[in-house]
């Protein structure tokens, strides 16, 4: 028994800030950010919450797999970005669905969230605890940056995607996930402060810092070589891929990985010039894209992996 994606569903805030909206706020240029990154724009949102677009994203899944709210026994909400402390936000998703019947709680990976949720509900289904998962990524980053520092505020968007997964005979085929805390430094957020403000610490807000040349030398040598730890203990030829849907961070990236694993860029699908890094988000929301736009077929076999903050990357076989 393992576990099949049943349904997908997607949600981007309708706010769109384009390169040249930003060179007015920090010194960059729509040229820059394109040929380092290969972003064009990305979605802001406004008034919508982390909870909203992972609600918004959570019912397009459900109402795709056809499968009544009540039927769901658990929700993964993978965020870095959550409305709150507490409630965590899988409950807010869940108060906004009516999955009435779900256990609930956020997973915390940073940009490899997804991945590392859709595990961990494999897990719960593979041991017979559970049927009927919804899985969702979902951050609003743009809370979360420094919008006066040029280096990162140019890469991050929102957005939030979501898979509904049941017990089948088929689906998830193999997966794994890393983690190097010793690494930590090079990608941070501080929510708060980390001082107790009784005791005279004055709170403070942290923002987003990143080393971005290290992210950069991590990604392409780690996701290959967990894409290839999956392919290798299931017996599977990267040929055999039809689709490797990684993280959208940054297109140079995808292409390093794509040379490095001597596979076609045509296999390696991409969305970021429309929304940016939207961290959790960015994996379901562009298998959610493939799927809608009808390019997925039954036994078709996908790579999903992620790589962030933690550090933490992972990747996962499915067969569609
Ligand atoms: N516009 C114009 N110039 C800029 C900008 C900007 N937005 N940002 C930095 N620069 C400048 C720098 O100040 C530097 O100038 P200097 O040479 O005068 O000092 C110059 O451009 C080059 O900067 P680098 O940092 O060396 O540029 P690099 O080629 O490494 O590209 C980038 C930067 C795009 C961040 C790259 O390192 C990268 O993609 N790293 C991976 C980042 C990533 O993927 N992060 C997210 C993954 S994890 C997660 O998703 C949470």
């Amino acid at each position: 028994m393992t576990t099949r994606i049943i349904g997908t569903g997607s949600y981007v805030p309708e706010h769109i800030v384009t390169n040249d909206d930003l060179s007015k706020i920090v010194e960059t240029s729509d040229d820059w950010i394109r040929s380092r990154s290969g972003i064009g724009e990305r979605r802001i949102a406004t008034d919508d919450r982390t909870s909203d677009m992972a609600a918004a994203a959570a019912a397009r899944a459900i109402e795709q797999a056809g499968i009544s709210p009540e039927e769901i026994d658990l929700i993964l909400l993978a965020t870095s970005s959550p409305d709150y402390c507490f409630p965590n936000g899988a409950c807010e998703v869940q108060e906004k669905t009516g999955a009435v019947n779900a256990a609930c709680y956020d997973i915390s990976a940073a940009c490899t969230g997804f991945v590392f949720a859709l595990n961990t509900a494999h897990a719960f289904i593979r041991a017979g605890i559970y049927k009927t998962a919804l899985v969702i990524g979902a951050d609003v980053l743009s809370k979360l940056i420094d919008w006066t520092d040029r280096s990162t505020c140019v890469l991050f968007g929102d957005g939030a995607g979501a898979v509904v997964v049941r017990a089948d005979e088929t689906g998830v085929l193999g997966l794994n996930m890393h983690s190097n805390g010793q690494k930590g430094n090079v990608l941070t957020c501080g929510a708060r402060s980390n001082g107790n403000f009784l005791l005279g610490k004055k709170p403070e807000l942290g923002y987003m810092t990143m080393e971005g040349q290290e992210v950069f030398k991590f990604a392409v040598k780690k996701v290959p070589e967990c894409i290839i730890q999956v392919l290798e203990e299931t017996g599977t030829d990267k040929d055999d891929i039809d689709y490797y849907v990684i993280h959208q961070a940054n297109y140079r990236i995808i292409e390093s990985i794509a040379k490095r694993m001597k596979v076609s860029m045509d296999r390696f699908p991409a969305n970021m010039e429309h929304y940016g890094n939207t961290s959790g988000a960015s994996v379901p929301l562009l298998l959610d894209e493939l799927n809608r736009s009808g390019k997925l077929k039954r036994g078709d076999k996908i790579i999903l992996a992620g790589f962030g903050a933690g550090l933490t990357w992972g990747a996962a076989l499915i067969e569609w």
